[in-house]
């Protein structure tokens, strides 16, 4: 919570499930945008109406961040985008800064209406480069080729005050000279933050079942860690800052305000199929809640809790997980006095190993505790 206003602080993320194709590796709560052009309009009604009815859950707010994520945002209408972030801001009025971010694909027809998102009030672009090379983004079944990456990176960095790219690492073959080709290209195109993740084989993908044929195979633990440690080093020397295990910013004010929102455990409003939320009702009870995930299910429930979106009620020892797991990926670590129901004999030799520091009352995750942080959250959580 944002103890420094008097109103709370609130983040506002909005799911939009369509992508123009299904990249193979890609397990997210999405589907194919084929001209459903009646169903996207329902869509944007639904959200709006869900807005209003979770914004009657909780007390007067502080919106410090709106985030259009996907899926594919960049295939919005920018007037649906105009009308969401004003429903917001209707919603939460306040003069303090909104951080407003779209997340992108570089496709030439996306990029094309750059502009108009910049003009609907979209301020940072996440734009999902992945790579630069055509070789890459062929085995990723990305539906861009490297020239059009290149035009969106380019027009991205002229139009919108802050960019940030995503990239994914340890593709086969890729060792840690060509990854830190790709990083200083990153580095070089005019963006303040970047988030590098390493490709991950979700249960159930079209990667899976290739892996599991023997097509390709994922990088061992060996060269992740590798990749990864090539990451930090190369990054910090281009001046981006680690500032969280995946999320590299160019000084302070170019940190995700959005993420930081998850990392702190500060609310926010999850609207859009199958988005989360974390909202602390006005008498301290802090509830978890679920979109339906179907896109019909959820315009049919939208605007009524319980129908279009679940809501569960969140223990003290389930609070005090959420924190560990999501404060001990950034640099400021978690507050102890959020950690109070786990058992504390585990922080002591994770702290002794070199694992963990504490320090002004904090718990803080070292750079080896960040290279191995499932590991540090299984043992701080189970003892
Ligand atoms: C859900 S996507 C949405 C952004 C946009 N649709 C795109 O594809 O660029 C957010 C980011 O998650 C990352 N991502 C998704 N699936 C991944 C996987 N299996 N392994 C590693 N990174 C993944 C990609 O870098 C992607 O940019
Ligand atoms: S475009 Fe992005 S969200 Fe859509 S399938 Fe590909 S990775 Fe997933």
């Amino acid at each position: 919570m944002g103890l420094t206003s008097a109103k709370p602080n609130l983040g506002l993320y909005i799911h939009w499930p369509y992508c123009a194709r299904i990249c193979p590796y890609c397990d997210f709560n999405v589907v194919r945008a084929r001209g459903r052009v009646d169903e996207e309009a329902a869509l944007v009604d639904a959200i709006a109406a869900d807005m209003v009815a979770q914004a009657a859950l909780i007390g007067p707010r502080t919106l410090v961040s709106i985030f259009f994520g996907g899926g594919t945002p960049s295939l919005m209408a920018p007037e649906a985008v105009a009308r969401l972030i004003a429903t917001a801001r209707a919603l939460w009025p306040g003069e303090g800064p909104v951080e407003v971010s779209l997340e992108a694909n570089p496709t030439d027809v996306e990029t094309d209406r750059f502009a108009a998102f910049r003009d609907a009030g979209v301020e940072r672009l996440s734009l999902g480069v992945q790579a630069f090379d055509d070789m890459a983004l062929t085995f990723l079944g990305r539906a861009h080729t490297a020239a059009e990456t290149a035009h969106a990176v380019e027009t991205a960095a002229r139009t919108f005050p802050r960019l940030s790219l995503d990239l994914i690492y340890a593709l086969p073959g890729q060792d840690a000279a060509a990854w830190t080709e790709t990083l200083k290209r990153a580095a070089g195109a005019g963006a303040e933050h970047i988030s590098p993740y390493q490709l991950t084989i979700e249960a159930g993908t079209p990667f899976d079942r290739a892996v599991r044929r023997g097509r390709f195979a994922p990088a061992d633990e060996d060269r992740g860690a590798l990749l990864y440690e090539t990451t930090q080093s190369v990054l910090e020397g281009l001046g981006f800052h680690a500032y969280e295990v995946s999320n590299h910013a160019r000084g302070q004010g170019a940190r995700a305000r959005h993420n930081l929102v998850y990392w702190r455990g500060e609310d926010y409003v999850g609207v859009g199929p199958g988005a989360h939320g974390r909202l602390t009702r006005p008498d301290g009870v802090r509830l978890a809640t679920e979109a339906a995930s179907r896109i019909a299910a959820y315009i049919g429930g939208a605007g009524q809790i319980n129908m279009g979106t679940h809501v569960t009620e969140m223990s003290r020892q389930d609070r005090a997980e959420e924190r560990v797991l999501m404060g001990l990926r950034t640099d400021e670590g978690v507050a102890l006095s959020d950690l109070e129901p786990l058992p504390l004999a585990a922080f002591d030799s994770l702290v002794e190993s070199g694992h963990l520091s504490i320090g002004q009352g904090r718990l803080v995750a070292t750079p080896a505790g960040r290279l191995v942080l499932d590991h540090l959250v299984q043992r701080l959580i189970l003892g």
